[in-house]
C-alpha cells in the first residue's frame, strides 16, 4: 500500500492523490481490440455473444417486449426496493423449476430475493448479506474463476481463498483435488462460490453425478453453495443447465443463487440480475428479505427497471417466451456447432486434447494451454485477441475465420 503523501499547501484539493488504477484484464482487452484496424480480426474476448455476422443484436422477443411496453407504459415512478415481483417469482419458477418451469410454494416461501444491478450487482447483494450473517466466513473460489469475482466479493470485506478446479493439462475438472481440499481446509459456516454451468473462464462443468456428491458434499461439511448462475440456457439446455443449482437447493439447508440475464437475454447494458438466498424456513426468508432491502438502499436504492420489465413481460407471455426459447436454443446451437467445427480443424498431430476440450465444454468460454507469451503472440502477430490466460470467447469465432484460428493457435504452441 503506497503511504498516503501529506498535504500542506491550501486551499485543500484531494484528487491528485488518487493512484491510477489500470483495467481489469477483460476492459484492457476489450478496449485493445477496439483499436486494431485489422479489418480481419478476431475478438474472443469479453464474454458477449455475437452472431453470424459479428452482432450483438437485439433479440426479437426483447424488441418485441420493447413496443408492447413503450405503447403501454404510463409512469417511470419507483417500482420497489427488491425491484419487480412478476421479474423475481418468474425468475425463480425458471431456474428452479426444470422441466416443469415451476416451483411449489414451499420453496418459494423459503426464498428472499431481490432484482439487482446485473449479475454483478447479485453477486455483491450476496457477498453483503453474508457479511452481515456470518462475517468472519471465508468465501472460496475456483481457480481459475471469472476475473471479478474476487474484487468484487472481497469489497464487502468478506475473505476469500481459492480451490482447484480446472487442470490446464487435462482441460478437465480435477474434482477428487477440489473435495479433498475443501473438506482439509473449509470450515462450518464458510461459503463455497460455484458456476452453475458455463464454467467462465474455463468452459469445463461438472456432469450430474458430479454435481450429486458435491451437493451431498456441503451439506455434511457444512458449507453454503453459492450458485453464479450467469449463462443458463447457453449450455446444454435449460433443465441440463439449472441442474446443479436445483441439486444443492435440494440438499443442503441454505443456498444463495446470483442469477445474470446479461448473456441469456442480450440483455447485457440494461443490468438485469437476481439475487436469490434460499433459507431453512419462511420465517427467516421474511428476515432475509429485510435485510436484501435495506443492503440494495444503503448501495444503489432502488434498482432499475426497463431490463427487469421485459424479462418479466417475456417469460409472462406464452408466445413472447416461445419466441425467447427459439432465439436461447439458435445462440446455444450455434456456440456448439462453433464449438464442433474449432475442435475438427484442431484435431491433428498435437492438438487432440485441446480438439476434444473445445467440443465438450460448455457456453461461452473454453480456456486453451497457452502461455502468456502464446496468447500475446496471437494478438500480436494474428490480431487474435484472447485473455492472456488463453481464454477464448468461442461466440467471436465464425464459420469463414475458424480455419485460419486454429492454424494460428496451432502455429504458436
Ligand atoms: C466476461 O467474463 O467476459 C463477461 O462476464 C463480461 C465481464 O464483465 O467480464
Amino acid at each position: 500500500m503506497e503511504a498516503r503523501k501529506v498535504k500542506t499547501e491550501h486551499p485543500f484539493t484531494m484528487f491528485e492523490y488518487l493512484v491510477p488504477r489500470a483495467p481489469d484484464a477483460i476492459i484492457a482487452l476489450m478496449q485493445q481490440c477496439k483499436a486494431d484496424t485489422n479489418p480481419d480480426k478476431i475478438d474472443l474476448g469479453v464474454g458477449v455473444y455475437k452472431d453470424a455476422s459479428g452482432e450483438t443484436s437485439i433479440l426479437r422477443a426483447v424488441k418485441k417486449a420493447e413496443k408492447q411496453l413503450w405503447e403501454t407504459e404510463t409512469t417511470k415512478s419507483y417500482v420497489g426496493i427488491r425491484g419487480n415481483d412478476d421479474f423475481r417469482h418468474s425468475m425463480l419458477h425458471l431456474i428452479l423449476g426444470g422441466e416443469a418451469g415451476k416451483i411449489d410454494d414451499a420453496l418459494m416461501n423459503r426464498i428472499a430475493s431481490s432484482q439487482a444491478a446485473g449479475g454483478s450487482g447479485a453477486l455483491r447483494l450476496g457477498a453483503e448479506i453474508i457479511k452481515s450473517a456470518a462475517p468472519d466466513a471465508t468465501v472460496w473460489v475456483s481457480t481459475p474463476t471469472w476475473a471479478n469475482h474476487i474484487p468484487l466479493i472481497s469489497a464487502a470485506g468478506l475473505k476469500m481463498e481459492k480451490y482447484p478446479y480446472y487442470n490446464r493439462e487435462t482441460l478437465g475438472v480435477d474434482f477428487d483435488d477440489m473435495l479433498s481440499h475443501l473438506e482439509r481446509k473449509a470450515k462450518p459456516g464458510d461459503v463455497v462460490l460455484l458456476h452453475g454451468c458455463c464454467h467462465n473462464p474455463s468452459g469445463a462443468d461438472l456432469d450430474p453425478a458430479q454435481w450429486d456428491r458435491l451437493a451431498d458434499f456441503l451439506a455434511a461439511q457444512e458449507l453454503t453453495p453459492y450458485v453464479d448462475l450467469a449463462y443458463f440456457g447457453l449450455g446444454r439446455g435449460m433443465a441440463e443447465d439449472s441442474y446443479g443449482l436445483r441439486k444443492v437447493v435440494e440438499v443442503c439447508p441454505e443456498t444463495i443463487i446470483a442469477a445474470s440475464c446479461s448473456k441469456n437475454f442480450a440483455l447485457y447494458k440494461e443490468r438485469v440480475g437476481l439475487i436469490a438466498i434460499v433459507c431453512k424456513d419462511d420465517t427467516t426468508a421474511a428476515i432475509a428479505r429485510s435485510q436484501l432491502g435495506a443492503t440494495q438502499r444503503k448501495i444503489i436504492s432502488m434498482p432499475p427497471d426497463h431490463g427487469a420489465k421485459l424479462v418479466a413481460d417475456i417469460l409472462g407471455d406464452a408466445e413472447l417466451r416461445a419466441m425467447w426459447v427459439e432465439e436461447l436454443t439458435e445462440m446455444r446451437e450455434r456456440m456448439r456447432d462453433l464449438r464442433r467445427q474449432l475442435s475438427e480443424a484442431l484435431d491433428v498431430q498435437g492438438g487432440a486434447v485441446i480438439a476434444a476440450a473445445v467440443k465438450n465444454q460448455n457456453g461461452m468460454f473454453s480456456t486453451l494451454p497457452l502461455s502468456v507469451d502464446q496468447a500475446r503472440k496471437l494478438r500480436s502477430d494474428y490480431s487474435i485477441y484472447m485473455t492472456d490466460s488463453g481464454r477464448i470467447n468461442i461466440a467471436g469465432a465464425n464459420n469463414e475465420n475458424i480455419p485460419r484460428l486454429a492454424d494460428a493457435i496451432l502455429a504458436v504452441l
